[in-house]
């Protein structure tokens, strides 16, 4: 059953799921070729400002019959979704998943059996550390119709919002995107790779790690100078920057007070910052200007 230790179960969800069961593939209701299936958007809605959604995203949420959406998915944009459409939170915040992965998968396969629209709104883009592959391999084990809609991942939006540009013909010609997540209280994470001069790093669930992961890129070569960054709820009005050295910038970070979800940049490019940043963050969510995004894609 749906409930068990490790997670605290979304009532609402948890509800839907018992009641509209999935059959195993080989036992749909009519067979494959005759059955009535929904179809399932797997979108992708950027690192938090609505602003940075798709026009696909902003024109396929106004299709959908319900939603399941994420932790990082903002409220704004949530709040986007067509009139009507039902709602439903399913997580995940560390060590707080209001459905377990499996269970989502289920979910939407059930939905979509139904005959529904179904929206799986999700932060960043979908293949970039959001399990969106195993979502969608689920869907086409049952053959049910879906499509992946892109956004704006959290490296890209977030580095751009802070003045760091990635790449830069000077300092970086390469840059990783590595997960930071702490398993066994340790990072499992290619050292000598990440620690080679002339790229950038970018460290996702990097905050709790960030210590070790300082430690480690400096045992393993990086100077204990190279710059590095922690962008807490970048491109939002509640971004925050604190800028450091490897050395420096867990201390740095822990006296902020800095919350996930929070990016880490690592390297030369960091510096740059200091002409580049361009972004105020405004407690005034151009509200006007987002119904203006909306509006056509409604009709
Ligand atoms: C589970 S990963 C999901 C990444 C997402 N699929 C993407 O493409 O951005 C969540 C991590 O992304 C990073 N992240 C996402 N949105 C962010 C934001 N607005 N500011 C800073 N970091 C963000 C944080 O490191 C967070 O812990």
């Amino acid at each position: 059953m749906v409930a068990s230790v490790g997670f605290i179960p979304n009532p609402q969800a948890v509800l839907l799921l018992a009641a509209c069961r999935t059959p195993k593939p080989d036992r749909l209701p009519g067979g494959r070729e005759t059955r009535q299936a929904g179809r399932v958007f797997l979108v992708g809605s950027g690192p938090g400002n609505p602003e940075l959604l798709t026009l696909r995203a902003a024109r396929v949420m106004q299709q959908a019959d319900v939603v399941l959406y994420d932790h990082l998915v903002a409220p704004e944009i949530v709040e986007m979704v067509r009139d009507g459409a039902q709602r439903i939170y399913v997580g995940k915040e560390r060590s707080n998943h209001a459905l377990p992965q499996e269970e989502i998968n289920h979910l939407m396969v059930a939905l979509a059996l139904q005959g529904k629209c179904v929206l799986r709104l999700k932060g960043g883009d979908p293949f970039i550390f959001g399990r969106g592959a195993e979502e969608i391999e689920t869907l086409a084990r049952y053959g049910i119709p879906f499509e992946v809609v892109p956004g704006v991942t959290a490296a890209t939006g977030v580095a751009a919002y802070a003045g760091i540009p990635l790449t830069h013909r000077d300092y970086a010609q390469a840059c990783v995107f590595v997960t930071g997540h702490l398993k066994d209280g340790t990072m499992n994470l290619d050292w000598e790779a990440l620690a080679r001069p002339n790229q950038t790093v970018v460290v996702y669930m990097g905050l709790l790690g960030l210590p070790l992961l300082c430690q480690q890129l400096i045992k393993h070569g990086s100077p204990a100078t190279t710059p590095a960054a922690a962008v807490q709820q970048g491109t939002t009005n509640k971004q925050r920057v604190v800028t450091g050295t490897l050395e420096t910038l867990p201390l740095a970070t822990f006296k902020a007070g800095i919350k996930p979800p929070t990016l880490i940049i690592v390297g030369e490019v960091v510096k740059l910052r200091e002409q580049l940043a361009w972004f105020e963050p405004r407690a005034d969510w151009e509200t006007a200007a987002i119904e203006s995004l909306i509006d056509p894609v409604r009709a």
